[in-house]
């Protein structure tokens, strides 16, 4: 989809379809109001007669009867304006485009009008982007659903900001890619297949990347990972590629020795190990990677835009496997960090192959750590569909996430870190155990991660519910893969790399 940005009046763009956003309770101003009397006041007696309401997701065709230079206006609602975050910016568009897409539109044009004002760009744009995704068919010879879009045509943002265009599209994209990635079966997106689209994005940029297999693993001590990977015939992979952004003359620069990790969980398929989940929702584990997916589609972006900051995106790709050769539950593992953890429930494995990928991000010379993870039934429980549940040690580095996850649109609530709670993390027989801490799910899974970041700023983010909602009465927020996290380890990276170029 090419997207470009115009000064046309409306009424002037030819294409298949002119899009009108209409936010509930708002009448037409501006521009729609122009395109209204163009129209014969089409559009205010629809609005009038209550047969379009501007609600969320709601979508009207109407023909133009060559009033207008668009075959046909699309109305498409925002919702109540006070309602109308970042996140809904991007649903909007993108159910605005899946509409279009539907109807065989393949050139459509987007006026802007009140609510939205020409700030909502970036936001726009990227919804119009994530509205292209189909998830890949492998159908044999079956018909795509939708058809595609060739043209965006925006109109009503002003001009020179083509810029801001590029960017969006990227991070649109980005999002695609990883949504893509989560849907993918997991005997296609094995633990070596996500080594392999690693490799791919460290070719395109010139990037370091360095993947460990279970020879390397055993040497630096990953026995967490490497116990999770134990009951599978796949073999682990440790990858980390790294963005080198601050150079001085080829050497690292000492004035900011900021490096930003980027930690994903890669779990190609969770079965729950020994501790087995029940069969019932279990396909869904193929997507026990979408920290992963977000974490490795991110670093792609920050390295083509070359942003001023060293990134290191570290995933910790294995399955979770049952079998002969499992750990089992009781099992007691020294982790690479030296602490030893006692395995409660084989089930709680992401806490585990992250806690080796965090000391290998330091080993590695990160010094502020973001961990993405599909890690608890229990975030969707505190939070649901809606948001990403979030813990951290830094306030500091939280309101760079904080303000990096509302750019992105990709909402985050941080929950709290009790000092209290650490005695539930403890073994009778270890320093740590992996599970039945008995309450607060979502809270001690990130803290059992904090405890080997060192102190480091650091943030935890719990996507397994925001990545993927699986709740068809949720019907406003994005079904299916989201791509959770993509854009916001993009406007993180931005952030930290210091004002706009
Ligand atoms: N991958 C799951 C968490 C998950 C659940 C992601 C549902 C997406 C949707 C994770 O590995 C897991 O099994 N967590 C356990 C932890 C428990 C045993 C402490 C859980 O949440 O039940
Ligand atoms: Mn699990
Ligand atoms: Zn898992």
């Amino acid at each position: 989809m090419r997207v470009t940005l115009v000064a046309t009046a409306p009424a002037d763009i030819t294409v298949d379809a002119l899009a009108v956003p209409v936010a509930t309770g708002q009448r037409l101003a501006g521009s729609a109001l122009d395109l209204d009397r163009a129209l014969g006041g089409l559009m205010s007696e629809l609005l009038a007669n209550a047969e379009f309401k501007g609600r969320i997701h709601e979508v009207l065709p109407i023909p133009t009867n060559g009033r207008i230079a668009a075959r046909r206006v699309i109305l498409y609602g925002l919702g109540a304006v006070r309602d109308l975050d970042g996140q809904r910016l991007r649903s909007t568009h993108h159910e605005l485009v899946r509409a279009a897409r539907t109807y065989g539109y393949k050139r459509l044009a987007l006026a802007r009008a009140e609510p939205l004002g020409i700030e909502t760009l970036a936001a726009v744009v990227e919804g119009c982007v994530m509205g292209t995704f189909e998830r890949r068919s492998r159908q044999t010879g079956a018909q795509p659903e939708r058809g595609e879009i060739d043209e965006l045509v925006l109109t009503g943002f002003g001009q020179g900001r083509d810029g801001e265009v590029v960017a969006a599209q990227e991070a649109g994209e980005a999002t695609n890619r990883a949504r893509e990635w989560q849907n993918a079966p997991a005997n296609e997106l094995t633990p070596d297949a996500l080594a392999q689209e690693a490799t791919k994005i460290a070719q395109r940029h010139g990037l370091e990347i360095e993947v460990l297999g279970p020879a390397e693993l055993r040497a630096g001590g990953y026995n967490l990972l490497l116990g999770v990977a134990s009951g599978s015939a796949k073999p682990a992979r440790l990858i980390r590629l790294r963005h080198r952004g601050k150079q001085v003359d080829g050497r690292p620069s000492q004035a900011d020795a900021t490096v930003l990790a980027l930690v994903g969980k890669g779990i190609t398929f969770d079965t729950g190990g020994i501790s087995l989940k029940e069969p019932k929702g279990m396909s869904q584990m193929k997507a026990d990677m979408a920290g992963a997916a977000a974490v490795l589609a991110a670093i792609d972006v920050i390295a083509g835009r070359k942003l001023p900051l060293d990134v290191m995106a570290v995933v910790a790709a294995t399955e979770n496997m049952p079998g002969s050769t499992a750990q089992h539950p009781g099992d007691v593992v020294v982790s690479a960090d030296g602490k030893t953890v006692e395995i409660l429930n084989t089930d709680a494995e992401g806490r585990l192959v992250l806690a080796d990928a965090v000391t290998h991000a330091l080993r590695n010379g990160a010094t502020h750590v973001l961990d993405l993870a599909t890690l608890t039934g229990a975030a969707t429980i505190a939070i649901g569909h809606g948001a990403t549940a979030a813990v951290s040690n830094d306030d500091g580095f939280w309101r760079l996430v904080e303000e990096a996850a509302r750019r992105a649109g990709d909402r985050v609530w941080r929950l709290p870190i009790f000092a209290d709670y650490r005695v539930l993390l403890r073994s009778q027989i270890a320093d740590l155990r992996n599970a039945e801490y008995g309450e607060a799910g979502a809270i001690l899974g990130g803290m059992f991660i904090g405890e080997f970041v060192r102190g480091k700023p650091w943030a935890h983010l719990d996507i397994a519910a925001s990545s993927w909602n699986t709740n068809a009465e949720l019907t406003t927020v994005l079904r299916g893969p989201s791509g959770a996290g993509t854009r916001l380890c993009i406007e993180l990276a931005e952030l930290m790399a210091g004002p706009a170029r």
